[in-house]
């Protein structure tokens, strides 16, 4: 039976308040408006940015509740709105936290990817009209991101949606909604990593994975993995890091570490943490001559320390959003590259759980037991699960790079 034009009533994850595990609700999805499209989200990933909304200390993000997490979903169109050329019932979609209009100035540009299309409402929670779709008993319910994933159904607008082939499996290209798009492409498009040069990537969850993967695939000759979860080192072989360093074996600061093992410096830093003194490291990690720290982690923590003379010598420092890509166009390509076996996806995923065991996956995230974890929206729990919300200092908390536990 049709939906179209109906209000969809479904379970979504619902984040009452900031600190505060999530709570499986009845919500209720609006009918898509002109430009809009309904999406049966059918597995997400969930992301160190979700984690960090709901549990972390900053003060630089408005914070909106009740809110839907979840930003790197696949799943199907349901119903279009009025206006919507692009998207039909039934086809496959990764929706986008990052738009591409593809009529604007910087959509046009080669320069960057940051289309501000409904920017200003979807960064806090609500599409173009300034309201969301989804609700709770006539509560309004904010949208991630403008995305939602935590929720069996989304509404997200039609330049914050990519199509995908039609045999590319939901729960697999889902996390090319956002952590191995960013880290591929913090190297690829950000860095341009460049054969035969010697990388460092710093955390190795699913940014800093991709990301070893991006070097790989530039054909970079050495790749240095450092995270202090030996875990975490070793999976990072896999995915093409030839040495792994653990901060924790070393008295000294990492970069002092990697400066000794370089001979001077890396050619290429990539920050995957998201913690300001790891930034402050990748960067004192690059080469004199011409290096180039990218960071792709989120946070909104101070405390990034740059040292100017460090700059002046030649260093680069950049940032990446989303890897670079220009969302709608590039995503389908990373699709058919994954189908093609060009990059892996499925070595990602430590852990799949039904929605109601979403709060589960954070837990995994802060004992660094998960690369990624895809909630399957529409898989049964056997049981509700054990779980306690974090302190709320503890996910900002990450030790600091050097640590001399267990020095050589
Ligand atoms: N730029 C973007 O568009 C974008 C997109 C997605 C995620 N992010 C951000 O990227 C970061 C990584 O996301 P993720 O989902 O891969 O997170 P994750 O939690 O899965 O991985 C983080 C890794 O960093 C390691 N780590 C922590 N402290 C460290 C230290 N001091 N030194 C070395 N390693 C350390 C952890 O052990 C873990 O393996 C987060 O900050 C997230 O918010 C940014
Ligand atoms: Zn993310
Ligand atoms: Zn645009």
């Amino acid at each position: 039976m049709s939906t179209k034009g109906q209000v969809i009533k479904c379970k979504a994850a619902v984040a009452w308040e900031h600190g505060k595990p999530l709570v499986i609700e009845d919500v209720e999805v609006a009918p898509p408006q002109a430009h809009e499209v309904r999406v049966k989200i059918v597995a997400t990933g969930v992301c160190h940015t979700d984690l960090e909304y709901l549990y972390g200390r900053g003060k630089g993000m408005i914070r909106q509740f009740p809110l839907v997490l979840g930003h790197e979903a696949a799943g199907e169109v349901e119903s279009v709105g009025a206006g919507v050329t692009g998207f039909s019932p039934g086809d496959k979609v990764i929706p986008l936290f990052l738009p591409q209009c593809g009529e604007c100035e910087r959509c046009k540009g080669t320069k960057t990817n940051q289309c501000r299309k409904n920017w200003a409402n979807t960064q806090t929670g609500v599409l173009a009209d300034g309201t969301s779709r989804i609700s709770y008993q006539g509560q309004q319910v904010y949208q991630f991101i403008g995305v939602g994933s935590f929720s069996q159904y989304t509404v997200v607008p039609d330049t914050s949606l990519a199509k995908i082939r039609s045999d590319a499996p939901l729960d697999k290209v889902c996390l090319l909604g956002c952590g191995v798009s960013t880290g591929y492409g913090a190297a690829l498009n950000t860095g341009k990593v460049e054969e035969n040069s010697t990388c460092a990537v710093f955390g190795l969850g699913a940014v800093g994975l991709a990301a070893v993967m991006g070097c790989h695939a530039a054909g970079a000759k050495r790749i240095i993995g450092v995270d202090y979860n030996p875990d975490k080192l070793a999976k990072a072989v896999a995915f093409g890091a030839t040495d792994c360093v653990n901060p924790k074996d070393h008295c000294k600061p990492i970069q002092e570490v990697l400066m000794e093992m370089t001979g001077g410096g890396v050619d290429y830093a990539l920050e995957c943490v998201g913690q300001p003194a790891v930034m402050t490291s990748a960067f004192e990690s690059t080469s004199d001559a011409g290096g180039t720290c990218v960071i792709a982690g989120w946070t909104e923590t101070e405390g990034l320390t740059l040292q100017i003379e460090k700059l002046l010598l030649g260093r680069t420092l950049k940032g990446t959003y989303f890897g670079g890509w220009k969302s709608v166009q590039d995503v389908p390509k990373l699709v058919d590259a994954y189908m093609n076996q060009k990059l892996k996806l499925d070595e990602f995923i430590t852990h799949t759980l039904p929605l109601d065991r979403v709060n589960s996956a954070f837990d995994l995230i802060r004992r660094g037991e998960s690369i990624r974890t895809v909630i399957g929206l529409w898989s049964r729990s056997d049981g509700p699960a054990e779980f306690k919300a974090p302190p709320l200092d503890d996910v900002n908390e990450f030790p600091t790079s050097g640590g001399c536990e267990g020095s050589k």
